[in-house]
C-alpha cells in the first residue's frame, strides 16, 4: 500500500540520518564537518571579554553575519585588499576549525555556531562575552533549509516539502527542533550578554540593523564605513562576491552538488508562501502557536 511505502521511504531517511548526523548532548551536528575536541571541550573554553558569538539556527542568516562582523571589524575586508573568505574572519566554532587555533587568534575574536544555549562555553553565562542570536520566521527557515539540503550533500533530507515538514518538526536535523532552540536561547537570555536580532528585520532596513548591532558591540563606525558595510553586506553583492557567497565553504561541500542551486539561494521574505500549500500552512500554525504561545517574540511573515 501506498502506507508502507511512505513508512519505508521514511525509515530509509532516517537510517541515512543516524549515519551522516552525530549526537552528542542530545544535539545534533553535521557529523562530516564536526571538530568532536571541541565539542568535548567547550566548558574549558577559554574566553576573551572582547569575543562575539554569533548564535543561529541553521538557515537564519549565519552567512550574513559572518560578512556583517568581517566587514565592521576589517578594513581589509571592506577595502578587499586581503582575499579571505567572511568564514575564515569569522569561522565556525564547531565546525571545519580543526586547523584553526582559537587561542593564538588576534582579539577581538569572532566566532558563529549553531549550538543551543546549554552546550555553548560555560563562561558565557557570567556575561564575560557578547552574543548576538539572529532568529527568523520558521517557515521560511524550513523553507531555506529543504532547498539547501536538496543541493549540498551535507546530510540526508527528504526530497519533498511535506516530508521535509515532518523532519523538521521533529527536529531530526542540525540545530534539532526550531522551537526548542529559540526557546532556550530566549529563556535564559538574562544569563547572557545577549543581543536578539531578527533577519527580516535586517532584511527590511539593514542600515538600521547594523547600527544597532555596533551600538551593542561598541563599535562606532563612520558614516562612509556605514555606507561600505551595508552596501557590502546586501544580497545581490554578497551573492556576486566569492569572499562572501559561501559556495568554496568548507562545511557543506563533500562532493558534488546533488542538483543546482546555491548558497544564496533567494534571501527574501515570504518565500514559504510559494513553497507551502494552503494545508501545510495550517498543520504549521497550529503547532506554532501551541509552541510559541508564552514567547512574545515578534516575527515579520511577509513583506505586505
Ligand atoms: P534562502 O535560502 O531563503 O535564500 P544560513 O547562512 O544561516 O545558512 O542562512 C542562509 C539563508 O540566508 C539563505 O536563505 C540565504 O539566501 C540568506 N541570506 C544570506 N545572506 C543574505 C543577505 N545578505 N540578505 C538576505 N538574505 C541572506
Amino acid at each position: 500500500s501506498s502506507t508502507s511505502m511512505l513508512v519505508f521511504i521514511w525509515d530509509c531517511i532516517m537510517e541515512d540520518l543516524e549515519r551522516d548526523l552525530l549526537t552528542f548532548e542530545g544535539f545534533y551536528f553535521h557529523r562530516k564537518a564536526c571538530d568532536t575536541g571541541v565539542l568535548e571541550n567547550l566548558d574549558d573554553f577559554e574566553l576573551r571579554d572582547d569575543d562575539v558569538f554569533v548564535v543561529t539556527y541553521p538557515k537564519s542568516g549565519t552567512i550574513w553575519a559572518q560578512q556583517i562582523l568581517s566587514l565592521i571589524y576589517f578594513e581589509e575586508h571592506r577595502k578587499r585588499t586581503e582575499n579571505l573568505e567572511s568564514h575564515h574572519r569569522v569561522p565556525f566554532l564547531e565546525y571545519c576549525s580543526r586547523d584553526i587555533d582559537f587561542a593564538s587568534r588576534p582579539s577581538p575574536r569572532l566566532f558563529v555556531t549553531h549550538l543551543p544555549y546549554y552546550l555553548v562555553p560555560r563562561g558565557l553565562k557570567d556575561k564575560k562575552a557578547k552574543i548576538i542570536y539572529i532568529y527568523r520566521n520558521p517557515k521560511d527557515v524550513m523553507c531555506s533549509y529543504f532547498h539547501f539540503l536538496n543541493t549540498y550533500p551535507v546530510y540526508k533530507a527528504a526530497d519533498t516539502i511535506d516530508a521535509f515538514m515532518k523532519q523538521f518538526l521533529e527536529g531530526k536535523v542540525v540545530g534539532n527542533l526550531w522551537f526548542d532552540h529559540i526557546r532556550g536561547w530566549y529563556e535564559h537570555r538574562n544569563y547572557f550578554n545577549i543581543q536578539f536580532m531578527m533577519y527580516e528585520e535586517m532584511k527590511k532596513d539593514l542600515r538600521s540593523s547594523v547600527f544597532k548591532l555596533c551600538k551593542f558591540l561598541g563599535e562606532d563606525l563612520s558614516e562612509e564605513t556605514m555606507d561600505t558595510v551595508v552596501r557590502q553586506a546586501t544580497f545581490e553583492n554578497m551573492k556576486n562576491d566569492p569572499l562572501a557567497n559561501n559556495e568554496n565553504a568548507l562545511y557543506w561541500n563533500f562532493g558534488p552538488k546533488l542538483r543546482e542551486g546555491h548558497f544564496l539561494r533567494k534571501g527574501t521574505i515570504g518565500d514559504w508562501k510559494n513553497q507551502m500549500t494552503v494545508e501545510q500552512n495550517e498543520r504549521f500554525d497550529k503547532i506554532f502557536q501551541k509552541q510559541m504561545k508564552d514567547i512574545p517574540l515578534q516575527f515579520i511573515w511577509d513583506v505586505n
